[in-house]
């Protein structure tokens, strides 16, 4: 929020419409710096209109220019003031109105039926829900859409599968599902006539043939139930699924609109519109008739701008499919429909087993169930080893392995570029002592079991107008860093970037244990004395900053641990 100040005041001293301050990595360059001194001609001079400026003098106590930088550094009542500000506003606190009147669409998770919940799809739910809780604090209207696969050719393929092994749809399960799947299609790699039966069982169902229905609707409800587990599990809730299928009857809307614009044509047999020299054409419809994933897409868009009017709508969908939607945002842009939202692809990458891509063929793969479990193994084994306080019974003891659990895998994918590829590692997920999500956890737990201890009858009013405002070095580092919360929210959200929040939080932590290590917080002979309260305030506004950024992760801060 300080940020937004003095970039206002800035704004007027350089004489320019926009300017951007960064956060320096280096805190020797103070809390705010920027590089406007070398784009636009004068630092001094700039210098000399900000000290002029009234507003400004009271939230900044030096500006310095180095390497023709102006670099900030915040005033002692300025933190303050924001110190107060955090015991006040509680959770509140960081919550920003920049989305205001805006609405974003967030579609993601988007697994597909008839096949099991994969680690790609588990990614874009985790990245997915972040984004979309990241977006909500900052005022936007989100929605979620849970784009489910079940619709499509591969559904000719289940189909036949369940046609020729006779099976009894009712009594399947997705493992056997999937089994089906992957066998059906191989076969049909070298067999013609199994993949012309699949495409005919595929134009069945578009040709709404009862019994291709009845099966199809099976197999959803026994798919979707096995989601529904894992959602539960991962405390996932979106708000909207309307799956591929729900576009059946919208797409041929697409198709004349596409026509009447003169974008769509015809080219051996199939419908496609054409994108320019630097991407193959969106096909409509293929040869034999159906309709495409990509039409399916469109008809989305559509069906979304008419009913939210979204600003934006993000995909957060695997890199595989980048090329996927370059062509559907490009085939957007010239249905007209890129005018007043955009579009973006959050493209998360693969997730390695020892360096290397998951593979079937090779038996290197994990499966979703097998890592959740573990998972949970790996938190009970570390709550057996941590000193657990006694009054924690066996209920509580489950649900807190069960945040911790959960907890840790979430964080581990979160922490990492989501277009980067992440290593699967067990050590680092659960590492107590380095960037994990048990560590921040594990440091929340302690900042609430210290105000627990303190005894200070009335936490709330904690008398910060007494202290003397002198800090050591760890108070004051942690001030500045509790002064950048919203700042680093903002940040995550424009670059659709929950490793931002994360590395913010991480570093937040271990000031704070740095700070717990080298001084007492609480006075013993005195626990209400002015510095124990000072002391206890940044330690209230720490616990606060780290619970409430781990929820926006979406992960759950138990209070002890
Ligand atoms: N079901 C698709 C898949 O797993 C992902 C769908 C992503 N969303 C979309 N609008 N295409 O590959």
């Amino acid at each position: 929020m300080y940020k937004k100040l003095i970039e206002s005041s800035l704004k007027k001293a350089a004489k320019v419409d926009k300017v951007e301050l960064e956060i320096p990595a280096n805190p020797a360059y103070g809390d705010f710096s920027t590089n406007i001194g070398l784009k636009k001609g004068n630092p001094e001079e700039i210098k000399k209109n900000l000290t002029k400026d009234k507003s400004l003098s009271q939230i900044v106590s030096k500006i310095e220019i180095k390497e023709g930088f102006i670099n900030f550094w915040l005033s002692k009542e300025a933190l303050i003031d924001n110190l107060e500000k955090i015991l006040k506003q509680k959770d509140n606190y960081g919550k920003d109105e920049i989305g205001k009147g805006k609405c974003v669409v967030i579609d993601y998770s988007s697994p597909n039926v008839a096949k099991r919940f994969s680690i790609g799809h588990l990614r874009s739910t985790v990245i997915g829900q972040a984004v979309y809780n990241l977006y909500t604090f900052l005022g936007f209207d989100t929605v979620g859409d849970n784009h489910l696969g079940d619709w499509g050719t591969q559904f000719g393929i289940i189909l036949s599968a369940i046609e020729e092994k006779s099976f009894n749809p009712d009594s399947i399960t997705l493992n056997e599902l999937e089994e089906l799947y992957v066998d059906y299609s191989k076969r049909a790699k070298e067999n013609l006539a199994l993949k012309e039966k699949a495409k005919d069982w595929f134009k069945r169902l578009e040709d709404k043939d009862k019994k291709a229905r009845q099966i199809w609707e099976i197999v959803n409800k026994i798919s979707l139930a096995e989601y529904q587990k894992i959602y539960d599990l991962l405390d996932i809730k979106i708000d909207y699924t309307y799956g591929e299928s729900f576009y059946e009857d919208k797409m041929a809307k697409i198709i004349s609109l596409a026509k009447a614009k003169k974008l769509a044509k015809k080219s051996r047999g199939a419908l496609i519109i054409d994108l320019g020299k630097d991407l193959p054409p969106a096909m409509l419809i293929k040869s034999d008739g159906t309709t495409t994933y990509l039409t399916r897409d469109l008809a989305a868009i559509d069906f979304r701008l008419k009913k939210w009017n979204p600003s934006l709508i993000i995909y957060e969908v695997g890199s595989e499919q980048k090329l996927h939607f370059r062509q559907v945002f490009k085939a957007a842009e010239l249905l007209g429909w890129a005018k007043k939202t955009s579009f973006v692809h959050i493209a998360h990458g693969l997730v390695l087993i020892g360096g290397k891509k998951m593979s079937t063929r090779k038996g290197t793969t994990i499966k979703l169930e097998d890592i959740l479990e573990k998972a949970m193994d790996k938190a009970a084994e570390l709550f057996e080893k941590a000193k657990v306080a006694k009054d924690i019974d066996s209920e509580e003891k489950k649900e807190i392995i069960k945040k911790v659990g959960i907890g840790a895998i979430k964080y581990f994918d979160l922490m990492h570029h989501p277009e980067s590829d992440i290593n699967f590692d067990w050590n680092s997920i659960f590492n107590l002592k380095g960037n994990s999500g048990p560590y921040l956890q594990y440091t929340y737990a302690r900042t609430q079991s210290i105000i627990n201890k303190s005894q200070i009858p009335n936490k709330k009013s904690l008398d910060l107008g007494a202290w003397k405002m002198q800090f050591n070095k760890e108070e004051l580092s942690l001030l500045r860093i509790l002064s950048q919360y919203q700042d680093v929210l903002v940040n995550a959200a424009k670059n659709y970037s929950p490793n931002i929040l994360c590395s913010y939080l991480f570093n937040l932590a271990q000031k704070y244990n740095t700070f717990y290590s080298k001084h007492r917080i609480l006075d013993i002979s005195d626990k209400s004395s002015v510095m124990s309260q000072f002391r206890l305030a940044i330690t209230v506004a720490t616990g606060t900053v780290l619970k409430n950024g781990l929820l926006l992760l979406g992960i759950k801060a138990p209070e002890k641990m």
